[in-house]
């Protein structure tokens, strides 16, 4: 292998597209691979398939450079000398545990074309002990290869700035040689002093559902204490911020609100205990279970301050809920709160509109049958009650007094605590707040 490796990218979705611009920006020659045409045609236009701030820019400029290239054939990897495995591990249809189908497709999709040392590194989150599985298969179909593990920690919204800046690079490796092959495709990343960790397979898959479940648990841990204010008489927002000056502590991942969604957190946390209970070390993440407990009654509770503002039956109310995706700065609805939500009170017989920045088309594709408008005015318009659910910040950008003549009674509950309480107040808002009683 020669000093500046050529990648591939297998799997172009979220991950791997910003996976394949990044490492072009680098300065690599990057193939990436996607069984889905349509995919691999806008991502060859230099047109990306999902809203991800500066990712749309960077993938047009790289694709400009002649260096990034997008294909659904397999076989235009044979030459590559490493090779990302970036596919989907969604939740299997009937249990908690990961579907492995794509990263094992994935890896038998490249097996034939791998050439002799070609290193396959895979990125997507899997139960520990999947690598040592897949590093056995290629061990017989193809030899002459070897496999190591890289796990990916962005975050949806920072994207481009989580892979080129990422905060440490976590590999496992069974040689020494995966190892400096690894170095070499990230020296760019070193340079800026990554913190390098080197692991076995096991560790490195660990490694990121631990950190997940770890975030997961701290906002499960501020909605309790939420739920525990509501009952006192306390205030979440009050605490957290106290808490938070504990450098042990910290204040980041400590806002309450209708919890965590999206693509990973909840997927992996389920993953995780059901990958446990396989190993025969289910009571270690048994905590787990309450940790998605809480996360899901947080949308309860709003459901629940919902029919407590306007009455139990819900039939003759317009709610207008802002915000439609998992958070804010992505397109993305898997698993969201926001949207979890304008279903059940839509489902309870209110008539419910959402709006969001840039989620309408993806919730729609979902959920065809919900109401949705592109604009924040026509979404108020008339409404008894405003739920803000993601915390966008155009929406804390908005006048309460202006946003007060549109709709027919000023009551808004904020699901995000993100909203400036005495603002909306003073301009004769009803205000409610999850873990806030006042
Ligand atoms: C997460 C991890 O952060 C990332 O490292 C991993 O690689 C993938 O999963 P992401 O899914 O993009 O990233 O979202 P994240 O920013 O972690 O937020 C997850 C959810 O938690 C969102 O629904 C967000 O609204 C919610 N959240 C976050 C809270 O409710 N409170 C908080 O304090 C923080």
């Amino acid at each position: 292998m020669g000093m500046n490796p050529t990648l591939s990218v297998i799997g172009c979705g979220y991950l791997g597209a910003t996976h394949a611009a990044c490492m072009s920006s680098l300065g690599f020659t990057v193939i990436g691979v996607d069984t889905d045409p349509e995919k691999v045609a806008m991502l060859s236009r230099g047109e990306l398939p999902f809203y991800e701030p500066g990712l749309d820019t960077l993938l047009a400029q790289e694709i400009k450079t002649g260096r990034l290239t997008f294909t659904t054939d397999f076989s235009a990897i044979a030459d590559t000398d490493v090779h990302f495995i970036c596919v989907g591990t969604p939740q299997s249809a009937e249990s908690f545990a990961a579907d492995l189908t794509y990263v094992k497709s994935a890896v038998a999709g490249i097996a034939p074309y791998l050439k002799d040392g070609a290193l396959v590194v895979g990125k997507s989150t899997v139960p520990v002990g999947t690598a040592q599985g897949l590093r056995d298969e290629l061990k017989k179909s193809a030899p002459q290869a070897d496999l190591a593990w890289n796990p990916e920690f962005l975050r949806e919204g920072f994207a481009v700035e989580d892979t080129l800046k990422p905060n440490r690079l976590v590999v496992g490796v069974t040689s020494d040689r995966a190892e400096e092959i690894l170095k070499e495709v990230y020296k760019p990343l070193l340079a800026l002093n990554t913190p390098w960790i080197r692991a076995d397979l096991a560790t490195s898959e660990l490694v990121k559902v631990a950190a997940n479940s770890f975030l997961a648990t701290k906002i499960s841990f501020i909605n309790a204490m939420a739920e525990i204010c509501e009952a006192a008489g306390g205030d979440v927002t009050v605490l957290a911020k106290a808490i938070g000056y504990d450098p042990r502590i910290g204040s980041r991942f400590l806002q309450a609100g209708i919890g965590f969604g999206g693509g990973c957190l909840p997927k992996d946390i389920r993953a995780f205990m059901a990958r446990a209970e396989e190993l025969g070390a289910k009571s270690a993440v048994e905590f787990l279970h309450e940790i998605d407990a809480i996360n899901l009654r947080a949308r309860q509770r709003v459901i629940d301050v919902v029919r407590n503002d306007l009455s139990a039956d819900l039939t003759q109310y317009k709610i207008a809920v802002l915000g439609a995706t998992f958070k804010p700065d992505s397109d993305d609805v898997r698993d969201s709160p926001a949207l979890d939500i304008a279903v059940e009170l839509h489902a309870a017989g209110a008539n419910v509109v959402i709006h969001d920045p840039k989620g309408i088309e993806p919730a729609r594709k979902r959920f065809p049958n919900l109401n949705f408008s592109e604009t924040i005015a026509e979404c108020v318009k008339e409404a008894d009650l405003i739920l803000h659910l993601t915390e966008w910040k155009e929406y804390r950008a908005l006048d309460p007094s202006i946003i007060g003549q549109l709709v027919k009674n000023k009551m808004i509950i904020d699901g995000r605590n993100a909203l400036d309480r005495e603002l909306w107040r003073s301009a004769g808002w009803k205000f409610h707040a999850l873990g806030r009683t006042d």
